[in-house]
């Protein structure tokens, strides 16, 4: 996907049916006009309301917040990259560090996820980052690049160029602690800098790379102002519509 200025909430587990649907309407109706893309990463049984809402709004769109790596089958509880595609829905976030901590979801299955989402066309939003004890060790972009390496590098050119990748420090996440608009430039930096090694310049320079972790109204304006930092994933302050739209408006 060509680089863009991108606003994606990560809900989580939260919001009734009825809750989200208010929250999702709300946004499309607070939005102004822009060409910057507007994504709400919804809980499943969300998906098909918020995208219907979604696709009257030019610019907003909905993200699965996790997929199975199999096509279909035996696996009682798990959701389908066909299922989420078949409700409207284009992205899917992979490898939130939730997921990669409380479910065990390990650097090859998210390379299966990342995988099973892009062969059926749809666009893997991939979340790295570091615990606070790698960042004060102070080996965290060598702990991204492992990320990056075991669990996207071993895509080709073209299915690269689809990926949107979410810096999410985890220390920062639901903290309230934010990285500094200047650790978050830092290492944005250097994931450009590890996409170049690995394709090209070019390619590195397209790809949108997102910083996650307690993303506020009140920090989001010079965080995104950043040269290396093209929005956010934000999460307990998607929940609110008017935070949410002031996010949106920090561009
Ligand atoms: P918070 O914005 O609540 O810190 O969560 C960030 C996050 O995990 C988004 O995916």
């Amino acid at each position: 996907m060509k680089r863009r200025k991108i606003a994606a909430g990560n809900w989580k587990m939260n919001k009734t049916f009825s809750e989200g649907r208010a929250l999702a309407s709300a946004i499309a109706e607070g939005m102004e006009p822009s060409e910057n893309l507007v994504i709400l990463g919804v809980p499943a049984i969300h998906l098909k309301a918020v995208a219907n809402t979604a696709k009257k709004v030019k610019g907003l769109e909905v993200a699965a917040q996790n997929c199975h790596q199999a096509e279909s089958g035996a696996y009682t509880g798990e959701i389908s990259v066909d299922m989420i595609k078949s409700v409207g829905a284009k992205y899917v976030i992979i490898g939130h560090s939730e997921r990669r901590e409380y479910f065990n979801e390990s650097h090859e299955l998210l390379a299966q996820k990342v995988d099973a989402t892009l062969s059926k066309r749809l666009i893997p939003i991939f979340c790295c980052g570091e615990p606070l004890s790698i960042r004060e060790e102070g080996t965290h972009v060598a702990h991204v690049k492992k990320q990056l390496e075991e669990s996207l590098f071993h895509l080709k050119t073209k299915p690269f160029e689809k990926i949107v990748i979410a810096y999410e420090p985890i220390w920062a996440i639901g903290t309230g602690v934010t990285a500094s608009p200047a650790q978050a430039q830092d290492m944005h930096k250097a994931i450009r800098q590890l996409i170049a090694d690995r394709y090209s310049e070019r390619v590195a320079d397209e790809t949108s790379i997102l910083y996650g972790g307690s993303v506020k109204p009140a920090n989001a304006k010079e965080l995104f102002s950043q040269p290396d930092v093209d929005g956010g994933l934000v999460g307990g302050a998607s929940l609110k519509a008017d935070d949410f739209l002031k996010i949106i408006g920090s561009f």
